[in-house]
């Protein structure tokens, strides 16, 4: 066999096959059961009218064949019914959307699709591990914008470095935070000051806490002129293992990922398409109560915690760890297991990520374990 080629020596470890390998062996080990919250992987699937329209989709016989390589039109009207009725914004459902087998297929596809070899990808730090993948398939490199806590993890996108392309991600993945005022406003003054595009990965936008409305970067004047959304039915309706996404706006970029499908996949399967309509368009209440339970979940965790976190949405909790803690000794002492915060980037060290996408009394067992090593490091 020849080596490998470059672009596939390029790709970095991949934070969570290495995590998920860490934890199957520690569970593996003699002990208390161990609670893992470290995967983000929603317990709580679609609501039945979606599983039921999957059913009878895929009943009929012309469901079997290939389905239209770009999608069908009907998948892109619901989608496109969405942004106009719940974020405010109008897209061409035929121009402004490309339908994908799940945002992280895109993630990779988008920077293929904006990086030349040897361009940048500038990347806000904390970021969610998948970003350099395609980074690196692209042949380009990382430049990072060092966020910090006292600043409400804020980027200063008026002082960031130039690239092709620039990923922002709100509610952000591991931080919890909603797009603080004026930050995609400053990406649409990156984008025009680079003629670069902006990525907005929405895949947590409608799991955001305390009342807040779902934010759509596209509904930022001009927006549409330099970027494009990715938009996921894996977290508002735990549809995640079904791999099904969008990618919204920029006509111009929804092309360019039109362009690769055509050569390299041959449409979604059509029942789940119509699936994705029905919850699209069917009743929305199963949101609100998604949403409803990762809040009382993130509140189970908040008070064990010497401090509440700051955590306005996803099912993640992003803390600091106390002096003498680290991920690591809660997965030893503790058989907890929780992202370690390095590996969404340099800014991450000494924090971990917690998914409450598990059980309430997974987080509850889990709450216990945490303040009492909380409590261990303190005396
Ligand atoms: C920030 C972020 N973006 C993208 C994805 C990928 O989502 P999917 O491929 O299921 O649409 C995830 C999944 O966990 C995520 O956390």
């Amino acid at each position: 066999m020849r080596p490998r080629p470059a672009r596939i020596e390029r790709l970095p470890e991949q934070y969570f096959v290495a995590l998920l390998g860490r934890v199957s062996a520690a569970a593996a080990q003699a002990g208390p059961p161990l609670i893992d919250l470290g995967r983000g992987n929603p317990e709580l699937g679609p609501p039945p009218h979606v599983i039921e329209a999957l059913r009878t989709a895929a009943g009929y016989p012309s469901a079997h064949g290939y389905s239209p390589i770009r999608g069908l039109p009907r998948t892109k009207e619901a989608i496109a019914g969405r942004y106009r009725d719940l974020y405010g914004v109008d897209v061409d459902p035929a121009t402004e959307v490309a339908l994908i087998p799940g945002t992280k297929t895109g993630l990779v596809e988008l920077a293929l699709s904006l990086c030349d070899d040897g361009d940048t990808l500038v990347l806000p730090d904390p970021y969610y591990p998948d970003y350099p993948s395609g980074a690196a398939l692209a042949g380009a490199r990382i430049a990072t914008i060092p966020l910090r806590p006292d600043a409400g993890w804020a980027p200063d996108l008026d002082a960031a470095p130039d690239g092709a392309a620039l990923y922002l991600n709100y509610p952000s993945n591991p931080c919890a935070v909603c797009a603080p005022d004026g930050v995609f406003d400053a990406a649409v003054r990156w984008a025009r000051r680079t003629g670069s595009a902006v990525v907005h990965d929405a895949a947590y936008v409608d799991v955001v806490f305390d009342g807040r409305p779902p934010q759509s970067f596209l509904a930022t004047p001009g927006a549409k002129d330099v970027g494009v959304e990715l938009w996921s039915m894996s977290k508002t309706y735990g549809m995640a293992g079904w791999r099904i996404g969008f990618v919204v706006g920029n006509a111009e970029i929804v092309e360019r990922i039109n362009l690769l499908n055509d050569h390299s996949r041959v449409g979604i399967f059509a029942p789940l398409q119509a699936a994705a309509v029905a919850a699209l368009e069917g009743p929305q209440d199963s949101v609100a109560e998604r949403v409803a339970t990762y809040q009382r979940r993130r509140d189970l965790l908040a008070a064990a915690l010497p401090e509440p976190p700051v955590c306005e949405g996803t099912f993640f909790v992003w803390i600091q760890l106390p002096q003498g803690l680290s991920a690591e000794r809660l997965l030893a002492e503790e058989r907890l297991a929780v992202a370690p915060g390095e590996g969404f980037g340099p800014s991450g060290a000494g924090w971990a990520r917690l998914s409450v996408a598990v059980s309430d009394e997974v987080v509850e067992i889990a709450a216990e374990r945490l303040q009492r090593a909380f409590a261990a490091v303190a005396a």
